[in-house]
């Protein structure tokens, strides 16, 4: 009986050494190691959380440096539209804008900047790079620095999770280094994702940005990124093309505009800051544009907040 035990027992210390050494190569292989659910808790701190300065309109990052939280978005604007966009957005005093390679207008935004006469180090550029440039990052980082040709990139993204995600980031640390780009992001990654890239890399993102907007809002997902120290951006703050005049003409927040003498736009504007999250409407209109920087003279009561918050429909308006 006393040898029986004794079998059993070694059989399941045996097991129990196979499976700690499997899991261990597995995660070895991943580039994994056993500290990585304690650097997601040490991160997941709520002392993170990087606070909006609604005097300077802007936040300070995990990488140190300081971005507006307000800015021009650009996708779908190209050549002599999306150039004038960007002159009319500065000249209203905008000073954050977001492209990506897919949106193939780097080199206009980067004429504009240059043309506007205003210091380099007063404009936030954001571009990214797509999937399909990940195997060969270098190229793709390099291309956007000619195109923009700005000298240096401030915030560069991986537009979605893929492929060779982890060595395009891991490229792009490199650039950090030598001073070409100066913090790092994601876009359109959540929790999961998150949770499997942030043990791979060595510098945490300073920034993701996801879909947000009054029927889409990531309740959940918002607070897990910034609990990680990571601002959250959001995009198609007004639902996206096509879906604009649904989400500006919801009775809800018109009727909360009418109360703040503003627009539904500004509205919706008001409640990402208010949450935390930093807008880059998209816009070629130029009386929108500087609409849509008139967002800091009034706020939203919680009670307001709520009334939008109510409006989630989980209804996402992009596949990504
Ligand atoms: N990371 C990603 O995967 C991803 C995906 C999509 C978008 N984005 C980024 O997010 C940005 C925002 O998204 P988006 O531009 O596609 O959509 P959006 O900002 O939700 O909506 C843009 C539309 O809203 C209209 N608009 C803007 N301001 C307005 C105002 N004050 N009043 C009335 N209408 C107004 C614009 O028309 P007018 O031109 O007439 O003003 C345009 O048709 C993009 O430009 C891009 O930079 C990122």
């Amino acid at each position: 009986m006393k040898k029986k035990i004794i079998i059993i027992m070694l059989i399941v210390i045996v097991v129990g050494i196979g499976i700690f050494i499997a899991i261990n190569y597995k995660n070895k292989k991943e580039g994994k190691n056993d500290m990585d659910d304690k650097i997601i808790e040490k991160l997941q701190a709520e002392d993170n959380v990087r606070k909006f300065d609604f005097e300077s309109k802007s936040v300070k990052l995990n990488s140190g440096y300081v971005m507006p939280i307000n800015g021009l978005g650009t996708y779908s604007l190209k050549g002599d539209t999306c150039y004038d966009a960007v002159t009319s957005a500065l000249k209203s005093g905008v000073r954050l804008i977001d492209t990506a390679y897919m949106y193939g207008n780097e080199e206009e935004i980067g004429k504009a900047i240059r043309d506007s006469g205003i210091s380099r180090d007063e404009i936030f550029v954001i571009t990214k790079i797509y999937p399909s440039q990940f195997d060969k990052p270098e190229e793709a980082i390099d291309m956007a620095l000619e195109k923009l040709d700005i000298d240096y990139i401030d915030m560069m993204l991986l537009h979605h999770p893929g492929t060779n995600d982890v060595k395009a980031y891991k490229a792009m640390e490199k650039y950090v280094a030598s001073g070409k780009i100066h913090s790092l992001g994601l876009s359109n990654w959540y929790v999961e994702e998150l949770e499997d890239f942030l043990p791979q890399v060595n510098i945490v993102p300073a920034l993701v940005q996801n879909e947000i907007h009054p029927y889409y809002q990531e309740n959940d997902v918002i607070p897990y990124i910034q609990n990680l120290g990571i601002v959250v951006q959001g995009w198609y703050p007004f639902g996206g093309r096509g879906h604009t005049s649904e989400l500006l003409n919801n009775e809800t927040i018109m009727a909360i505009a009418e109360n703040h003498n503003v627009t539904s736009a500004q509205v919706i504007l008001r409640w990402n800051l208010q949450k935390g999250v930093v807008v880059i409407p998209g816009s070629s209109n130029p009386d929108h544009i500087k609409e849509n920087t008139e967002i800091y003279h009034f706020s939203l009561t919680e009670d307001e907040m709520e009334k939008i918050n109510s409006l989630d429909r989980n209804e996402k308006h992009d596949w990504y």
